[in-house]
């Protein structure tokens, strides 16, 4: 099986990589100066010269405070770009998967959002990733979306410098004192184990729009604390309300997906508290590759 792996350095990326090549797959994975999905001729010149069974995309603007002051740039990235894929993909038959992300939707539920539920995001972010979603689903032939949410792994975001709990962990031992909001509701996801169900989402022929994120849900205070717990870091926590933090943005209140659409294909994920063990278990002791002088957002998305 081949396959062309766009954003093949990123956070999740990276877990896709590596559990494509365990598989024995045959992975392409040009970095972001070599093909830009923003160009149209270059995603042309990759499928055609490939002709890959499957394109995973896993690229994305997604500094929400800059998707914010640059849309332009956000839909190039989020929605033309994915677009481009998703015709040359019908072209040259290959299967496209995508990524989307919880942020599709406007918070108000207060059960975990199905796929057929009405989105209405809130942010620029959140309105290019749906325009995406919608220009795959009008031109790609055989394709999987994936929304997911909270990613972390041992990579580190690249679009977002670093991940939420790596940040949490050096502002720790920093002494700093920390403030989290604790009303807004999501599923933190670990990147290795979304990569394991995506990995057996596309062995199956049903394409079509999915949401894979980890079990349950809690707020980014609350996952900070199990953080600290777990690590037994002694930092000073506090809880804020969303209106406490200043930003441009507004965020979902409550953005927990059903994976029910998922489990009906015998795939199932595990509880958000069971990855983040494994991944605190696994971390390296070095840290991820933030710069130092990143200011680090009490909610990272
Ligand atoms: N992170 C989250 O919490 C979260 C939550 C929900 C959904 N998602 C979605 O999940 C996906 C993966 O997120 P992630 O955290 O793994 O992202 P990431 O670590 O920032 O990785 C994105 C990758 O895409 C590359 N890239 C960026 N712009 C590109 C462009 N114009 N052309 C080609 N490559 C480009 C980046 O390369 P460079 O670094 O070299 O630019 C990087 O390798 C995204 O679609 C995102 O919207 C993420």
């Amino acid at each position: 099986m081949k396959i062309l792996l766009i954003g093949g350095k990123g956070q999740l990326g990276t877990d896709l990589r590596r559990r494509f090549f365990e598989a024995g797959a045959e992975v392409f994975s040009p970095d972001h100066a070599a093909l830009d999905i923003c160009s149209e001729a270059q995603i042309e010149q990759a499928v055609e010269g490939l002709r890959p069974d499957f394109v995973v995309n896993t690229s994305a603007f997604h500094k929400v405070e800059e998707c914010e002051k640059q849309p332009l740039r956000s839909f190039e990235v989020n929605a033309t770009g994915p677009h481009a894929l998703a015709k040359a993909c019908a072209k040259y038959r290959s299967t496209l998967v995508h990524f989307s992300t919880d942020y599709v939707f406007d918070g108000k539920k207060r059960t975990p959002y199905q796929e057929t539920d009405l989105a209405q995001p809130l942010n620029v972010y959140g309105a290019s990733k749906l325009a995406g979603e919608n220009l795959i689903a009008a031109s790609a032939e055989a394709y999987f979306l994936v929304r997911t949410s909270g990613l972390y792994g041992h990579a580190g975001s690249s679009g977002k410098g670093g991940n939420f709990i790596e940040n949490m962990l050096k502002k720790a031992a920093a002494g700093a004192q920390i403030t989290v909001v604790d009303d807004q509701v999501l599923t933190p996801t670990a990147t290795a184990d979304l990569a394991l169900a995506v990995w057996r989402l596309m062995e199956t022929p049903n394409y079509g729009l999915y949401h894979i994120t980890c079990e349950g849900s809690c707020s980014w205070y609350r996952f900070t604390q199990d953080i600290f717990a777990l690590e037994k870091v002694a930092a000073e926590l506090r809880p804020a309300a969303t209106s406490d933090v200043p930003s441009a943005v507004q965020r979902p209140a409550y953005s927990a997906l059903s994976k029910d659409h998922l489990r009906g294909l015998g795939i199932a994920m595990p509880a958000w508290q069971e990855s983040l063990e494994r991944y605190l278990k696994t971390r390296p002791a070095a840290g991820l590759r933030a710069p130092a002088h990143l200011e680090i957002s009490p909610v990272l998305q």
